[in-house]
């Protein structure tokens, strides 16, 4: 901080003294002083110095012309300023100190509603007002300049969905709330570019999802998940939403997996072999359905898990187990 003061006032500093030396071979000549006073003759004899120390050492120059203003400078008269006007009481120390740049809060102050935007859902963009408005309260309507002066994204962001998007704010309409990206037919038409996975899934396996827009499940704004429920019943009471995602992958909802434990789910749609199954005295009912049946609709062969069990001859003549062995479910047994 200190150290940029300095630098400040010593870029002052030159320009005072530079203007002051700039004008001084016209007032010169104005009073007819000798040509050799010049500075253009004086930095062409003297051996080249610093620049800086060059002007330092014509600093003199302008103290003459101040003092030259003020033996002009009269008092004022009190009588010439309006008694029923009030005056703060001044002097120099009120401009001493060079000014802070202005504080978020100072901003905010007057605008109380972006510094509201930011603080609430400005999300990464709670950033100094400054580092994005370098350039702020210089609109001039005349010059219609306002987009000009206006931060661009690209001061800070490179490209960040790649070549096809740069026209930034036509989804994130308000900067202040980066995030907020409303659900248009712009944004819907481009769903697939950004998200590959999903639309590629969609495609690759169809389904009656494959014919649903995204938006209408990705409805309301962007980045809505919505729940199963919201079209669908559950296949028995008091389904969790997370049951329903660990059996069907929403977007190939066709490739059902599911686990042991699951079985009531299966009694839904297949009581009749729910009940045989749950009722049964046999062994098979304590090995679960996904255990014989691991992708729906997949019917197991017995040699699955079992090694030949009977004389040959004997299966020679009954080749189909399930002839004496009846149900799967609840095959016969002896007590
Ligand atoms: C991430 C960069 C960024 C930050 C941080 C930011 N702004 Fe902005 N601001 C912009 C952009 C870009 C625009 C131009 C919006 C447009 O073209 O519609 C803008 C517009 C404005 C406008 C004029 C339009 C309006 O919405 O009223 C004001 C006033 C403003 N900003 C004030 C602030 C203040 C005050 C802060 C800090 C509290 C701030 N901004 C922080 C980027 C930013
Ligand atoms: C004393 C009140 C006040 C303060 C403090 C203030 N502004 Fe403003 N600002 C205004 C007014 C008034 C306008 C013009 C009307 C409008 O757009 O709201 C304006 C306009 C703007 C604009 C849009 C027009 C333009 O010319 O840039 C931006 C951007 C902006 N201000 C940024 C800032 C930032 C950043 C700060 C803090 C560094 C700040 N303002 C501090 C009063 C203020
Ligand atoms: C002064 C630099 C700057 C400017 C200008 C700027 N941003 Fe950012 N933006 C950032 C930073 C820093 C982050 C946070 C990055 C991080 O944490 O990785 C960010 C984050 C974001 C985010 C994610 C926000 C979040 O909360 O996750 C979006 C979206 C975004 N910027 C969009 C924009 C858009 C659109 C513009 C132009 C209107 C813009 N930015 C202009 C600096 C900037
Ligand atoms: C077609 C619409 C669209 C365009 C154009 C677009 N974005 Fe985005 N951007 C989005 C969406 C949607 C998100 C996700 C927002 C969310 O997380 O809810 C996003 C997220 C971001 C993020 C956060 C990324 C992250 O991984 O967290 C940044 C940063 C960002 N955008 C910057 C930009 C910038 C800069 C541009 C212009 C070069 C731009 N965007 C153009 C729609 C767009
Ligand atoms: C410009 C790129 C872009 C476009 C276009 C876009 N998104 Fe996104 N989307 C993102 C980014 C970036 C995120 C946040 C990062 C992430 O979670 O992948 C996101 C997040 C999401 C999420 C939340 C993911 C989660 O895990 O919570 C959903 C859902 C989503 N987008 C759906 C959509 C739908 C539907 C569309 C079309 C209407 C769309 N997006 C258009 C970039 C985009
Ligand atoms: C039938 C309703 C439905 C349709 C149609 C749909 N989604 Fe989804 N989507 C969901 C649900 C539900 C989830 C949450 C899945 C989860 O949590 O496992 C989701 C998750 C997502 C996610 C975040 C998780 C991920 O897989 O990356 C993105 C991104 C997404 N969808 C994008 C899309 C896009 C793009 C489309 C259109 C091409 C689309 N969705 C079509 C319902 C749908
Ligand atoms: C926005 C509504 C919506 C949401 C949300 C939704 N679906 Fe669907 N789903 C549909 C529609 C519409 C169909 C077609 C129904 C028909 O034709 O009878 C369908 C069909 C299905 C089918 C049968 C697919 C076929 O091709 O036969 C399954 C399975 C399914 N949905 C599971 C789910 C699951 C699981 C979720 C949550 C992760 C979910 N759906 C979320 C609308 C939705
Ligand atoms: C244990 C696995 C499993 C769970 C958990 C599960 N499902 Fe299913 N679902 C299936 C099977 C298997 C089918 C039959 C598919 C077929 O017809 O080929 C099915 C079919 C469907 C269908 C299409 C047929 C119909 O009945 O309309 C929808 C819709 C569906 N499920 C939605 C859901 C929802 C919503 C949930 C969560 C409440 C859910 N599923 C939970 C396995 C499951
Ligand atoms: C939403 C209803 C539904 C649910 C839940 C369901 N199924 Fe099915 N299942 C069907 C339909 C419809 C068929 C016949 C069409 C087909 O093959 O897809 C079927 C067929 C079958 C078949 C093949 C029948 C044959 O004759 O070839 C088996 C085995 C099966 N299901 C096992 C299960 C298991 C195990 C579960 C539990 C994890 C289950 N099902 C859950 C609807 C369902
Ligand atoms: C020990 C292995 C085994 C177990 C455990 C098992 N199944 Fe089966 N299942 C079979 C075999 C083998 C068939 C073929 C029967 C046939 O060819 O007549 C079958 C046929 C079916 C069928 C179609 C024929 C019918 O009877 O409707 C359905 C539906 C079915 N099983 C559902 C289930 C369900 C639901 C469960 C769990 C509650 C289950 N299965 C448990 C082996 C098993
Ligand atoms: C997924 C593996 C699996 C498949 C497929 C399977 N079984 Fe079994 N079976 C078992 C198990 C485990 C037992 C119990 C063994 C034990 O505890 O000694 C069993 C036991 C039996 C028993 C004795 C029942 C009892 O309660 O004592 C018979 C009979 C039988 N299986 C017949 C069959 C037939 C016939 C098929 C084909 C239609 C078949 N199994 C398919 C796993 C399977
Ligand atoms: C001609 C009738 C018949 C045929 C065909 C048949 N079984 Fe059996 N199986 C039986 C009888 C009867 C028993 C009961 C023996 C007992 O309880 O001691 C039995 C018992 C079993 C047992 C239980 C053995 C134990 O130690 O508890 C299994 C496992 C078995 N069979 C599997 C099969 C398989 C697999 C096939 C097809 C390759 C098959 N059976 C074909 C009649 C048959």
């Amino acid at each position: 901080m200190k150290m940029k003061r300095k630098v400040l006032y010593n870029v002052v500093a030159v320009f005072f003294i530079s203007s002051a030396i700039s004008c001084m071979p016209i007032n010169a000549t104005e009073r007819g002083a000798e040509p050799k006073e010049t500075v253009a003759s004086a930095a062409m004899t003297e051996p080249a110095p610093e620049p800086a120390a060059m002007e330092a050492e014509k600093a003199p120059a302008p103290m003459l012309m101040a003092q030259l203003d003020m033996q002009d400078a009269k008092p004022v008269d009190p009588k010439t300023i309006n008694p029923a006007r009030k005056i703060t009481p001044g002097g120099s120390a009120l401009y001493e100190k060079a000014p802070e740049p202005l504080t978020v809060t100072q901003c905010a102050q007057c605008h109380t509603s972006v510094f509201m935007k930011i603080k609430n859902n400005g999300g990464r963009h709670q950033i100094h007002c400054q580092d994005c408005h370098q350039l702020f309260h210089a609109y001039n309507p005349t010059k219609n300049n306002f987009q000009e002066i206006m931060p661009k994204c690209t001061q800070c962001h490179v490209e960040p969905h790649g070549p096809q998007f740069t026209d930034c704010m036509t989804c994130h309409i308000i900067p202040h709330t980066p995030l907020n990206v409303p659900l248009n037919d712009l944004l819907e038409g481009q769903c697939g570019n950004c998200h590959t996975g999903p639309s590629g899934e969609l495609t690759k396996y169809p389904s009656k999802h494959t014919e649903q827009g995204c938006a209408t499940c990705h409805h309301t704004k962007h980045g809505n998940i919505p729940s199963c429920m919201e079209c669908h019943d559950t296949h028995i009471p008091n389904q969790t939403l997370e049951a329903c995602k660990s059996c069907h992958p929403v977007h190939k909802p066709l490739e059902i997996t599911y686990e042991a434990g699951q079985e009531t789910t299966c009694s839904a749609c297949h009581d009749g072999v729910y009940e045989t199954w749950t009722a049964s005295p046999s062994k098979h009912s304590g090995v679960s359905c996904v255990d014989c049946h691991p992708v729906h609709g997949q019917i197991p062969q017995c040699s699955m898990c079992h090694t030949q069990p009977h004389d040959p001859k004997m299966l020679a003549k009954f080749p189909r187990c399930l002839d004496c062995h009846i149900d799967p479910h609840n095959p016969p047994v002896n007590k």
